[in-house]
């Protein structure tokens, strides 16, 4: 399929889509929406791919919303269109394990696109920020409540209110992203931990996936009640089965996806 606003490759069992709008910064348009979203039901339908990248440029992985799309919208064209967050959220019904690769900016709307993958690798170059409330609006794709999950109450109030950016080796430390890798090495680190991922169970990943999302949703007592059903059905698997018996017969294991 052809897209105007994203690239899509594959890399063995690996899908990587690239936001490409690079006059605006990835700015996420209507159009890269869409896109980014069929570009993800295409990678999920797909029985070869086992995990995803989402990434962007080296300046920006995305500036944000578009701005100049967004800036004559009245209330009633943004409540009518349920606008933006139907279609963005496409990417937190991603079953398949899915990294944000990030360099440059990532900010108002890209920072929450980032935030909605599974785990972020930045580069030393990456921005983070929810600069909204310098134009005047706030986030309004999960900013202010995937920001406040990842990095508390005082990193993300001051980002919020002052539009204060964070750079890679301070979302590091606040545990908004996992790693900081060379900026040159950005894409190479993310296919490799997608690859990882690709190379093992997918129901498996997908029910850990489905796991560690959940504590975000329940009480810790519910969580590991959770967690418990789904541990328990791994071993209806045959994976389970195989990865078990490749360890004690000391070999590689040959998951089947089944
Ligand atoms: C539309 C954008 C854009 C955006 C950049 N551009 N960000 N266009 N929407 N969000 C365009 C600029 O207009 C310009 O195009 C070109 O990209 C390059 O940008 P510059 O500003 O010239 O680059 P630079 O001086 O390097 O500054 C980079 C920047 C700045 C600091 C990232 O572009 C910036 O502040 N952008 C806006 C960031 C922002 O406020 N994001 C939050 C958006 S609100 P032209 O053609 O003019 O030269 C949001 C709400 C989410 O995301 C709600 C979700 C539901």
């Amino acid at each position: 399929m052809a897209y105007e606003t994203v690239l899509v490759e594959t890399r063995g069992k690996v899908g990587i889509v690239t936001l490409n709008r690079p006059k605006a910064l990835n700015a996420l348009s209507a159009e890269l929406v869409r896109e980014l979203g069929q570009a993800l039901d295409a990678f999920e339908a797909d029985s070869a791919i086992g995990a995803i990248v989402l990434t962007g440029s080296e300046k920006a992985f995305a500036a944000g919303a578009d701005i100049k799309e967004m800036a004559t919208k009245g209330y009633m064209d943004v409540y009518l269109a349920d606008f933006i967050t139907s279609g963005w959220e496409r990417v937190t019904t991603c079953r398949k394990p899915i990294v944000a690769a990030v360099a440059g900016y990532a900010l108002g709307g890209g920072c929450e696109v980032a935030m909605m993958c599974d785990f972020i690798l930045a580069a030393d170059t990456a921005k983070f920020g929810q600069p909204e409330i310098t134009i005047g609006t706030i986030p309004g794709a999960g900013g202010t409540q995937r920001l406040t999950r990842a990095v508390g109450k005082a990193k993300a109030m001051e980002m919020v209110l002052t539009g204060r950016m964070m750079d890679a080796a301070e979302a590091e430390r606040s545990g908004l992203v996992s790693r900081v890798v060379p900026a040159a090495d950005l894409l190479a680190e993310a296919v490799k931990a997608a690859e990882k991922m690709a190379g093992l169970s997918l129901p498996v990943v997908m029910l850990a996936k489905e796991a560690v999302n959940r504590a975000f949703e329940t009480t810790l007592a519910e969580g590991v009640r959770f967690e418990r059903r789904l541990f328990h059905s791994t071993f209806a698997t045959e994976d389970q089965k195989e990865g078990m018996a490749a360890f004690v017969e000391k070999r590689p294991p040959a998951f089947r996806n089944r």
